[in-house]
C-alpha cells in the first residue's frame, strides 16, 4: 500500500528506484516539499570528491563521511543553497557538482561548498537503501 498525497506531502518516507539513473546522471525528488538530489557519481567525480585536503574546506567533512559505505557512486542531498535557499543546477559550475546562479555558490561533487557565500556543505537528507538499487528517504 502506497501512501496517499496528503500523507507524502506531511513527511512520510519515500522509496526511490535508483535502477534507471545511468553513471553521470542526476535526478530530482521530493521529499517533503524539498528537492532532493540524487546522483550516480562516476568513478571520476568520486576520486576528485576524495582528492580534496578536507582541513582545506569552508565546511570540513570527508566524501565518505556524506555517502553510505559500500554505495559511494550514490550522493544524496538536499538542493537547497547553504546561502539564502536557491535551487542549486546540477552539473554545473566549477567543481563539477552543483552551482547556486543567485549568489554564485560552488558546490564539489560531494556537495561541498567551495567557492562563494555560502556557508555551509549541502545537507544530507535521512535516507538509507533498502535493496542495492532502492533508498528510503525520510
Ligand atoms: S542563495 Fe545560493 S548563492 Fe545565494
Amino acid at each position: 500500500m502506497n501512501p496517499d498525497a496528503s500523507t507524502i506531502a506531511a513527511g512520510a518516507p519515500i522509496e526511490v528506484d535508483l535502477s534507471p539513473v545511468a553513471e553521470g546522471q542526476d535526478i530530482k525528488v521530493f521529499w517533503r516539499g524539498k528537492p532532493i538530489y540524487i546522483s550516480h557519481r562516476t568513478k571520476k567525480q568520486i576520486e576528485e570528491a576524495r582528492a580534496v585536503n578536507v582541513a582545506s574546506l569552508p565546511d570540513p567533512q570527508s566524501d565518505e563521511a556524506r555517502v553510505k559505505s559500500g554505495h559511494d557512486q550514490w550522493l544524496v542531498v538536499i538542493g537547497i543553497c547553504t546561502h539564502l535557499g536557491c535551487i542549486p543546477i546540477a552539473h554545473e559550475g566549477n567543481y563539477d557538482g552543483f552551482f547556486c546562479p543567485c549568489h554564485g555558490s560552488q558546490y564539489d561533487t560531494s556537495g561541498r561548498i567551495r567557492q562563494g557565500p555560502a556557508p555551509a556543505n549541502l545537507a544530507v537528507p535521512p535516507y538509507q537503501f533498502v535493496s542495492d538499487t532502492k533508498i528510503q528517504i525520510g
